[in-house]
């Protein structure tokens, strides 16, 4: 599925998120603060659009994905850009050595890779301790006021106009969506992630939680026990509040 809407992805995205993907990548690059000699996974990496970006910082960056049809257009259009290498991986399965990694990042992926919880402790494996893990993902709007509306325009809306630009994308935004649906909402993803063995766990909402923003780090004191799985309520993760969260996603660099 990926590989057919490869060529055009980035701008279907574009057009649906009414340009907000762009903003979402400067909040995800800020949040993983990528610096000059830094080796960062970027997991799940597409066309390599947010693995540029990091990139961009002086970072070297593993744009990782299992779809050869992302790599090969990711290569082509990052033929110039000697920070980011294309490597073939599959998510739940890293072809990485432990503590490779400073620190390891994945926007929009995580929620199509078959088993996430798997992932997630991959990405805890092969980052050096201290370092962080960085999930972007769509989420659950808390609000119902934008939930509602929302829901609608993902459901109808968006699979019609990925459509009219990519006769293959209509089934894959309509596929979007349903996981999207399925996806579970800020409190349980930050759960999972302590699961998986990190700590300070915490996310913030962009544009109303339409995406969030999560973050992890890998303990100092290596190889932990991943925790056992807890009730929801025992340890929330730090939600900011919903106006931080929209002044955050609406802030220039
Ligand atoms: C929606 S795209 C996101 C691309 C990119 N991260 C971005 O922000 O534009 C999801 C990507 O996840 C990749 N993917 C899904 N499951 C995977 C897995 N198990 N291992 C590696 N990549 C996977 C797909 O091939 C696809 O390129």
């Amino acid at each position: 599925m990926f590989d057919e809407v490869s060529p055009r992805y980035d701008l279907i995205n574009d057009v649906l998120t009414v340009g907000n993907d762009r903003l979402w990548r400067i909040a995800t690059t800020r949040a993983v603060a990528p610096r000059p000699g830094m080796r960062i996974l970027d997991l799940a990496a597409g066309t390599g659009t947010s693995s540029a970006a990091l990139a961009a910082h002086g970072a070297h960056v593993t744009a990782a994905d299992f779809s050869e049809g992302m790599l090969a257009e990711g290569r082509r259009r990052h033929a110039g850009d000697p920070l980011v290498e294309f490597v073939w991986a599959d998510a739940t399965e890293l072809p990485f050595e432990d503590d490779s990694f400073d620190a390891a990042t994945i926007s929009y992926g995580l929620r199509n890779v078959g088993d996430p919880k798997r992932a997630l402790a991959e990405m805890r494996r092969v980052v050096k301790p201290g370092g962080r893990v960085v999930v972007a993902e769509f989420s659950t709007p808390p609000s119902a006021a934008i939930r509602s509306p929302y829901r609608l325009y993902a459901r109808h809306c968006l699979p019609r106009i990925a459509g009219a630009i990519n006769r293959h994308a209509a089934e894959a935004y309509r596929y979007l969506n349903e996981s999207i649906e399925e996806w579970p909402a800020q409190q349980e993803l930050a759960a999972w992630m302590t699961e998986a063995g990190l700590e300070r766990v915490a996310y913030r909402n962009l544009t109303f939680g339409i995406v969030a923003l999560h973050r992890g780090f890998v303990p100092h004191d290596r190889r932990p026990e991943p925790a056992k799985p807890r009730a929801a309520s025992s340890e929330p993760a730090e939600p900011e509040s919903e106006a931080a969260a929209s002044q955050t996603a609406g802030g220039v660099e």
